[in-house]
């Protein structure tokens, strides 16, 4: 995938901890087109790169600018960071743009969910939503008045069809079943949010029935952190019988990386599916969002970028 180049032409704080930056492409090619649900992965200064979505603000659709919306993490391994450190000016480089979760090519009822910066694909869905005169609602969920980003350019793309929940104003968090219920027969559900909000949509939509295609999630977690009391464990390699130590605060990705091997990767948190792994021996600790119930139980295939050993050692078929 090429590279592309950029200037940061525009931030904005959206909120104290959320700034939205529009990014102008160097040079006079337009940029790759993309759809609601892209993301591009913006490289960072000390190697490695984040994935950021595409926000569909209205300086985008003349195909010279990308826009990307960022929270300040607190425990940052770099990204946020970096993005938070930018000025207008700055160059940024980045790859992309790729779209893992697209709307569906279809007619149907959708339902929005967003918690927090999960809004950033959720913004270009309503947006095209809206254009494309589909039937559609929007829940935008925040701990608190004045943390939701992008809130009055979503009251004009939405009107009526956007609900916002506050966590500190009663009645808080909305009843996700009485959501889905109230969706269409064949309609479908994008969630994007941390993973507690998202394991709780997956249940109430199984319990409601509904059929798990029409479900689709995206986990919003930059730097999946690590769980107090992780340990170190091992992993052999099958193929080579190499073995490789994870370290308390490494996935195994990492340290396969360090330990020199190329591994197939994109979210690096646990929602894409593109690293799950055969678990030849041991049992993993899953902490993924996108294996089925029964595919955890079977501890037959893991996630590797953010799933851990419950054994000392892990023997994948890599
Ligand atoms: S890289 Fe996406 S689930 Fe692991």
């Amino acid at each position: 995938m090429s590279e592309l180049s950029f200037t940061v032409s525009r931030i904005k704080a959206e909120t104290p901890r959320v700034r939205s930056l529009v990014l102008e492409a160097k040079g006079d090619a337009p940029l790759p087109q993309w759809s609601a649900g892209a993301h591009i992965r913006v490289k960072l200064p000390g190697g490695g790169d984040r994935p950021y979505s595409l926000v569909d603000l209205p300086e985008c659709r003349a195909g010279r600018h990308y826009a990307l919306g960022t929270l300040l993490e607190e425990r940052s391994a770099g990204g946020s960071r970096y993005i938070h450190s930018l000025k207008e000016g700055d160059a940024v480089s980045a790859t992309g743009p790729v779209n893992q979760f697209a709307l569906a090519d279809d007619e149907d009822p959708v339902l929005l969910l967003a918690g927090g910066i999960g809004i950033t694909p959720v913004f270009s869905m309503a947006a095209a939503l809206a254009r494309a005169g589909r039937d559609f609602r929007l829940h935008y969920l925040g701990r608190a008045n004045g943390e939701l980003a992008f809130l009055p350019e979503l009251e004009t793309i939405c009107g009526e069809r956007l609900v916002v929940h506050y966590d500190d104003t009663p009645p808080g968090r909305p009843d996700f079943a009485a959501l889905i219920g109230a969706l269409a027969a064949g309609g479908d559900a994008y969630v994007c949010g941390p993973s507690g909000m998202i394991e709780a949509v997956k249940t109430l939509w199984a319990l409601a029935g509904r059929p798990p295609q029409k479900l689709h999630f995206e986990l919003f977690t930059a730097t999946p952190a690590p769980a107090a009391g992780d340990k170190a464990f091992e992993v052999e390699v099958k193929s080579t019988g190499q073995v490789v130590t994870v370290g308390p605060d490494q996935s195994i990705i990492d340290a396969l990386e360090a330990a020199g091997m190329d591994v197939v990767c994109d979210c690096r948190r646990g929602d894409c599916g593109i690293c799950q792994t055969a678990v030849l021996e041991g049992m993993p600790e899953h902490r993924d969002v996108v294996l089925t119930d029964e595919e955890k139980a079977s501890n037959k295939v893991m996630q590797i970028c953010v799933s851990r050993a419950k054994t000392p050692r892990l023997v994948l078929d890599l």
